[in-house]
């Protein structure tokens, strides 16, 4: 099939990054993503037969950049317990004219993992670390997982040659927002990127309030107290975090503001869900099936409008306008784990 012409949505925003969910489970339970009085031993999570197969999602993938695609990021639930990930990375990583396959991880199954990912053709990789405050950490991740288990899958990560890693710090007021420095110390000085985000009212599970948020504005003055930092220029329109470089060194940190500074007007992400729905925004409440058609045998050209037609459609900016529609805060989110960060 040749090159479609570039789609535009309703706010004139191409389609350039697709986020695969592959998974809605996680071996995690924190607590503003997946509670564990809710997840517990007998939730019922999608089943192997609704799962999209690896040549499903190849085939999506394909045809998705085909039509503006550049970045793909795997995602979950925690991705790494999707049995043979890395299969999935290597067979997209031969899709032509894609040169940036990333992951985000909670790092736990990385010691096992880090290696085949690499061979395979990952190329970058997202770590998720809320602090390194040992017992907040175990409270935060809801299964009494401890620091090391985590640090231990960055290293060997490193290892077999990502680099940098980035790391994400959910902040939380009262939670961990005194223990930002210490993360963003550890990780400058071996190289990696910490990145702060300001804790985000994604799904309809963690009772968010805006009470809970740490400003990037309070982020930022925190960590200038003890590391003298100074703004970096985007690297490219629309990036997600605003980057930070240190002044008597040559590390670099980020702030995602999603929710003091949104990001909407250049949203170019598209995301689909481990049962094969296409999202057109973080907070979507409803997805536009693709599996139903992919089973009943559509042809390229059909996915591919329909593809077309729901980016086409698309109108999100939940972020820019969450303070002006509160109501709409309080509809049916679709799940954080469902969908991936
Ligand atoms: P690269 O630039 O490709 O390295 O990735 P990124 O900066 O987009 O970072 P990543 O995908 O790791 O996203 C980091 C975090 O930012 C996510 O975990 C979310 O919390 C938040 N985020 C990412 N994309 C969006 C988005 O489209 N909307 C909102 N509101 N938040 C987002
Ligand atoms: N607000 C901001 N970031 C979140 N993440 C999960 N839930 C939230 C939230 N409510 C982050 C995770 C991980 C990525 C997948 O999304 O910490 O880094
Ligand atoms: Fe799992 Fe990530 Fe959700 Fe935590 S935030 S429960 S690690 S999917
Ligand atoms: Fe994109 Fe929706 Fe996030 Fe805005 S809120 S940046 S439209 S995913």
């Amino acid at each position: 099939m040749n090159a479609k012409k570039e789609i535009k949505d309703q706010l004139k925003r191409p389609v350039r990054d697709l986020r695969i969910s592959v998974t809605d489970r996680c071996n995690f339970r924190c607590a503003y993503c997946m509670p564990a009085e809710i997840y517990g031993e007998r939730y019922e999570f999608l089943d192997q037969d609704s799962l999209l197969t690896f040549e499903e999602i190849t085939r999506i993938t394909n045809l998705l950049v085909k039509i503006g695609v550049k970045k793909v990021r795997i995602t979950g639930g925690e991705p790494l317990v999707r049995r043979d990930v890395d299969v999935l990375v290597k067979m997209i990583s031969k899709i032509d004219n894609l040169a940036d396959i990333a992951m985000t991880t909670n790092g736990y199954l990385l010691p096992k993992m880090a290696l085949a990912l690499k061979e395979a053709g990952l190329t970058r990789l997202t770590v998720s670390l809320d602090t390194l405050d040992d017992a907040i950490f175990r409270e935060m991740n809801g299964r009494n997982f401890g620091v090391k288990s985590v640090l231990k899958g960055i290293e060997a990560a490193s290892k077999v040659g990502f680099h940098p890693i980035k790391i994400n710090s959910v902040v939380q007021k009262g939670v961990n927002d005194h223990t930002l420095t210490e993360l963003a110390e550890h990780f400058l000085n071996k190289g990696h990127i910490v990145r702060f985000i300001e804790y985000m009212d994604v799904g309809t599970l963690n009772n968010w309030n805006m009470k809970h948020v740490v400003s990037a504005k309070e982020i930022i003055s925190q960590i200038k107290q003890t590391i003298p930092i100074e703004p970096l220029d985007p690297l490219y329109e629309g990036e997600v975090a605003k980057r930070y470089r240190q002044i008597n060194g040559t590390g670099e940190i980020g702030i995602i503001a999603s929710v003091t500074n949104p990001f909407c007007g250049a949203c170019t992400r598209l995301r689909l869900s481990p049962e094969g729905s296409l999202y057109t925004c973080l907070f979507g409440t409803k997805g536009t099936d693709l599996r139903t058609p992919i089973r009943n045998g559509a042809s390229d050209q059909e996915l591919v409008e329909l593809i077309s037609t729901t980016w086409y459609n698309r109108n999100d900016q939940y972020s820019q306008t969450r303070n002006i529609n509160p109501a709409e805060n309080t509809n049916k989110k679709v799940e954080m784990y469902h969908i991936g960060g």
